[in-house]
């Protein structure tokens, strides 16, 4: 079922989410099914379960191609529960981001360009993967609303902050010179 996704300024989107204790549940696996629903109807790159209303640590994330993110590589699909995450060196790298919570804004995020994340699938088998790029970056960016965290509040240039549709016609524009 598609959910509706909160906006930034709910309070739910604010709270530290809970792990999840009981696995192979059908209340985690009808979470989950509502989760990828959403995503999939708002063509989105990833989700976390309190974007729904739902306290738990839980994300999914994962596409073949999205259009937000033309020059994206592709990130496998993943539902991923109590994730825990471990940069792999301290380079920080600056890349456009959006959020289903932050409808039509992009902004200019540093985020570890290699990191390490572990955690359990929804029948609580493990998961452990080193990546970088742009599979890392939206790792850190569902793993952050499992901490109230919105990608606004990591930025450092509020120049860098706007609609997408304007960001991509000054782009446009600055290549036609
Ligand atoms: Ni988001």
């Amino acid at each position: 079922m598609i959910r509706q996704v909160l906006r930034a300024g709910n309070p739910k989107l604010m709270r530290r989410a809970l792990p999840v204790e009981q696995f192979d549940t059908p209340a985690l696996h009808a979470l989950v099914d509502d989760m990828i629903d959403t995503m999939q109807a708002l063509d989105g790159a990833g989700l976390a379960a309190p974007q729904i209303g739902i306290n738990l640590r839980v994300v999914i994330f994962g596409f073949r191609s999205n259009e937000r993110y033309p020059d994206a590589e592709p990130v496998p699909f993943t539902v991923l529960v109590n994730p825990q995450i471990e940069p792999l060196g301290d380079l920080q790298v600056l890349g456009w981001e959006g959020c289903l919570s932050l409808p039509g804004l992009r902004g200019e995020v540093p985020r570890y360009e290699r990191i390490r994340y572990t955690g359990v699938d929804p029948e609580g088998r493990s998961i452990d993967r080193s990546v970088e790029g742009f599979h890392a970056r939206v790792v850190q960016h569902e793993c952050d609303h499992l901490d109230g965290v919105l990608y606004p509040m990591r930025m450092r240039d509020f120049a860098r902050f706007g609609f997408g549709e304007e960001i991509e016609l000054a782009r446009l524009a600055s290549l036609q010179g």
